[in-house]
């Protein structure tokens, strides 16, 4: 057992916490949509075909938006291909993941998803094949009420009112060589900034966000941004980041694992200073945003086995990860770091939904279940409101090759003033010890009492959930709390994930 304190003080708030944080991804990749979201013949399938365990599934999951319809796809889409009668809808071949798209879910039925779920919906425009003329006509199908021939189009296929979509993707991984139409910089910038006027001209109420490198570890990160910025900052709101964890066999390492966490701060941090330094260049008041629009662990079924496959098959089995619980914790301290940068990180998208690396699994015509990936995301969603205090830690820690001495304790405070309610989330990355930990709320009200408490741990940190299991890894109560005015004291079992959810009086 060793010792670890957490203190907040009402007075030291970093930033109202965006709720877009707790966003997911659903791509036409593998079965995400098809034979995921959608399966029409699937007992629980509404009168779109879509599953009603998977919208029921992603309600309890919290998330908040969703982006769609890529990823790699949206640069060979067309979202024509997507609207209209099921029956004319093109078959294409989709050259991202190799498969056949049968174009039998698009905007229209995506939308009526997003309304079933109560999630709002974060779309993107093909910046690969196509272009600025594409985006501004998609817009314009999308969100301008009618009297066009788009708009009326719109509206014929059934959607009298417009859609509203207000958050739109300007592309996807522009840098990366696997991308369909890979671009550089200054091709990419020039395109983002044009793209984002007439897009704006068609409705000036939309937020964009321009790609940043697809990953920190990318030869083009840093270069990227500050070039694509060059052209396009006055444009957008927002940068893209893109993370995925990886363990590598060389260092396979828990803890190593775990540092994950700060190399992701640092990335978010890194980007944070390029963008202002554009700012700094162009004499610019404007604080660019950033939007973590896809991240998540995803190193196991990452052999690009899409290319191997042959036939262009529809929906085969893609980038199935199975998440073990040691996963869990990892994503349990993202979330911790991701709400410690809330004064710039505004929206986030796990990647992705449902199958394809995701919390949600399913079986065609059987059940869908909750990977242990689900609960961390899903505990962060539902108490996650208000502002964030910044937290000042004391913990004894473990040394990394990377970062050097890194704490045990992860956390992150949420404090929502309206309600007097103050949620914590804490990760003990010890992987032997138990921590005693004092966490000190200052100033943050009288009479506390607790409304939920509640752990994540397994003895086995490779544990999974699977359909023949679905719960092995699963919120347990979190007991052992003494609360003392501004003081709580909780003992956290090593290597685990905690939530603890108190209210007080305010004065
Ligand atoms: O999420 C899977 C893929 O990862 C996305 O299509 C792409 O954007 C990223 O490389």
């Amino acid at each position: 057992m060793f010792k670890a304190t957490l203190t907040v003080d009402r007075h030291f708030d970093l930033a109202p916490l965006d709720r877009r944080l707790f966003g997911v991804f659903v791509e036409h990749l593998g079965r995400c949509v098809y034979n995921g979201i959608h399966e029409p013949s699937h007992p629980t399938a509404d009168e779109h075909g879509f599953r009603g365990d998977v919208i029921e599934l992603t309600k309890e999951l919290g998330a908040t938006i969703v982006r769609y319809p890529g990823g790699n796809f949206m640069s060979g889409y067309n979202w024509e291909d997507g609207v209209g009668p099921k029956a004319e809808r093109p078959r294409r071949l989709d050259l991202a993941w190799f498969s056949t798209e049968t174009n039998q879910v698009g905007t229209h039925e995506f939308m009526h998803w997003c309304e079933q779920v109560g999630i709002e919906p974060m779309f993107g425009v093909n910046l690969g094949t196509r272009g600025p003329d594409e985006a501004r006509h998609y817009l314009e199908y999308c969100n301008h009420p009618g009297g066009t021939a788009l708009s009326d189009l719109r509206r014929a296929h059934g959607a009298e009112a417009p859609l509203g979509i207000k958050f739109w993707c300007l592309g996807n991984e522009m840098d990366g060589p696997w991308q369909i139409c890979q671009k550089t910089p200054d091709e990419y910038g020039r395109i983002a900034q044009e793209t984002a006027k007439l897009m704006r001209m068609v409705d000036p109420n939309v937020e964009l966000a321009a790609c940043g490198s697809s990953a920190y570890d990318m030869p083009t990160y840093g270069a990227w941004e500050d070039r694509v910025l060059e052209h396009c900052f006055e444009q957008v709101d927002y940068l893209s980041l893109h993370s995925y964890f990886v363990k590598p066999p060389s260092d396979d390492s828990t803890e190593s694992f775990f540092a994950q966490i700060e190399t992701n701060a640092h990335y978010i941090e890194d980007t944070v200073a390029i963008a202002d330094a554009v700012a700094a260049r162009k004499r610019s008041a404007k604080r660019l945003m950033l939007s973590f629009d896809e991240w998540n662990v995803w190193y196991r079924a990452r052999h690009g086995e899409h290319l191997k496959q042959a036939g262009w098959p529809e929906a085969p089995r893609l980038l199935e990860e199975v998440y073990t619980f040691e996963d869990a914790l990892l994503v349990g301290g993202m979330l911790t770091m991701m709400m410690n940068h809330a004064d710039r990180l505004k929206v986030a998208c796990m990647a992705q939904l449902c199958n394809v690396i995701a919390p949600i699994m399913t079986e065609p015509g059987g059940p869908a279940w909750r990977q242990t990936i689900f609960h961390p995301f899903a505990q962060a969603a539902r108490w996650a409101k208000g502002s964030v205090l910044r937290p000042v830690i004391e913990s004894p820690g473990f040394a990394n090759a990377k970062h050097g001495e890194l704490p045990y304790l992860c956390a992150s405070v949420v404090d929502d003033a309206a309600t007097g309610q103050t949620a914590v989330f804490l990760l003990n990355r010890s992987l032997s010890d138990e921590m005693d930990l004092s966490i000190t709320l200052r100033g943050l009200g009288t009479e506390r009492e607790l409304v939920q408490a509640e752990q994540l741990h397994s003895a086995d940190l490779q544990a999974t959930n699977t359909a023949d299991a679905p719960d092995r890894v699963a919120p347990q109560a979190l007991d052992s709390i003494a609360i003392d005015g501004e003081q709580l004291r909780v003992k956290l079992k090593p290597a685990s994930w905690n939530v603890i959810v108190t209210k007080a009086q305010r004065a």
